[in-house]
């Protein structure tokens, strides 16, 4: 039985994420882009993610320009886009009216397929983006967030996929944004997966620790329907398996792609390019493509390993990374088995950190680790001890409903904040994730259009003369 194996092209979101700091500008992407458009990939993943931090806070850019000219020049092929859930793409839980307007500006700008994950993998986080995307009749994909543990069984993944699925999502995803899984795993929560749940199923792993290539081999056996790749240049180490390699690998089987490896050579060859001039640059470390299996020892996500000797070294405490490593578990442990990512990755790391500095557990806590105990974020999934949450949060009050039900509508305000800087429909959606940076780039905006030393009052008399 022939079955055509989808892909999803991730070089212009996760690989440059995952390899270069997302530092690729719209500059670097707009030359090749249709030639990626003609390749008949299922999709782009080429928005949301850190790309929209990235444009504002490095490259100065307008994120949604650069979604704009993709779709301008991408006419035939999905375009694919990552979000968090009730976190949008910044770092804390955002009122519902300020989600919807970002889904309702996302599909308008021209996103087709919409993955949503939450950390904690708890509905509630998804329940508000999930609509509102149905409402504006896209792809809704539910990212499963996949960790280790002796509860994240198959049946935890059928579980949660089956509330998703009841939501009325069109396709599920396991997100191993860690590099955590392992060939045998992969093929028993895939097969799982399809035997209970009637949806495409996408697979997405990083090549952190090198196994990513026979996961996705099982996976496939298993049946899933498609995967994440990276064009070469930008694959391996912690972003993704080869593009062109799975092209080859199956070529002629019953899951040939159909992809035409002559084009896809044409843009490795514009890639290749770029790549060098990333490691000339520095951006690049070729370190980063090192295969590394300490994820799956320590249960620590490769990003992470770096930020937590960042933090040590920064303390002046560097020989306790070992120290650090085999605390996390312990603190993942304590806070209800989240998976990590972003922001629970951090959240943890962070209070590891603290843990081994201080040489005390939990003398120190950081106020994002007491609300993560007081549920703030939304429910883990293991039950947190009760003596524990006591000697973290004392008495403070325990959060049991949907975070985003303790938030009143945000919109209208945030748009009077800055109501002197908007000049388009997106701008206050910037300001709502990233306050300062956004008026940073207001304000750099300005300068560039009505000159370096434009106030306010010399602009209204440009925009509407008197
Ligand atoms: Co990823």
């Amino acid at each position: 039985m022939k079955k055509k194996m989808l892909i999803t092209e991730t070089i212009l979101r996760d690989a440059q994420q995952s390899l270069i700091a997302t530092r690729m500008p719209t500059d670097d992407m707009l030359p090749i882009l249709s030639k990626l458009d003609n390749v008949g990939f299922y999709s782009l993943e080429c928005w949301g993610g850190a790309t929209f931090d990235a444009c504002l806070r490095f490259l100065d850019e307008d994120p949604w320009e650069r979604l704009k000219l993709i779709r301008e020049h991408c006419k035939n092929t999905k375009l694919q886009m990552l979000f968090r859930g009730q976190n949008m793409l910044g770092y804390r839980h955002y009122a519902d009216d300020v989600v919807e307007y970002f889904v309702q500006r996302s599909a308008y700008n021209g996103i087709d397929i919409i993955r949503i994950f939450d950390a904690l993998n708890d509905i509630r986080n998804l329940t508000t983006s999930i609509k509102a995307a149905k409402k504006e009749n896209i792809h809704v994909q539910a990212a499963i967030s996949y960790t280790t543990g002796e509860m994240f069984t198959p049946e935890y993944f059928v579980n949660y996929a089956k509330q998703l699925s009841d939501e009325g999502v069109d396709s599920i995803c396991i997100k191993d944004m860690a590099g955590l899984l392992t060939p045998p795993k992969t093929a028993e929560i895939i097969n799982a997966l399809k035997q209970t749940i009637d949806l495409p199923i996408q697979l997405h792993t990083h090549s952190t620790s090198g196994l990513a290539s026979m996961c996705i081999l099982e996976g496939i056996g298993a049946g899933v329907d498609i995967v994440d790749t990276a064009m070469s240049p930008f694959a391996q180490g912690t972003s993704h398996i080869a593009t062109e390699s799975l092209v080859v690998a199956l070529n002629d089987t019953q899951y040939d792609t159909g992809l035409d490896l002559v084009l896809l050579n044409e843009i490795r060859d514009y890639f290749v390019k770029l790549r060098e001039k990333y490691i000339n640059s520095g951006l690049l470390d070729p370190q980063m493509l090192m295969s590394d299996t300490r994820a799956l020892i320590y249960q620590v996500p490769g990003g992470m390993l770096s930020n937590l000797l960042l933090q040590l070294k920064q303390a002046g405490k560097e020989d306790e990374f070992q120290k650090v490593l085999e605390e996390v578990p312990r603190v993942r442990k304590d806070a209800g088995y989240p998976p990590l990512v972003t922001p629970t990755s951090q959240i943890i790391g962070t209070q590891a950190v603290f843990n081994v500095i201080n040489n005390a557990r939990y003398k120190m806590c950081t106020s994002e680790f007491k609300d993560l105990i007081a549920g703030k974020y939304g429910k883990t999934p293991m039950p947190i001890d009760e003596k524990f949450k006591t000697k973290i949060i004392g008495d403070d009050d325990i959060i049991t409903c949907r975070p985003a039900d303790l938030l009143s509508p945000e919109l209208q305000n945030l748009s009077s904040e800055i109501k002197e800087f908007i000049e388009t429909d997106e701008d206050v959606l910037a300001y709502a994730q990233f306050p300062k940076i956004a008026v940073e780039f207001f304000e750099k905006r300005r300068a560039k259009k009505y000159g370096l030393n434009a106030k306010y009052g010399d602009i209204e008399n440009k925009v509407h003369p008197v």
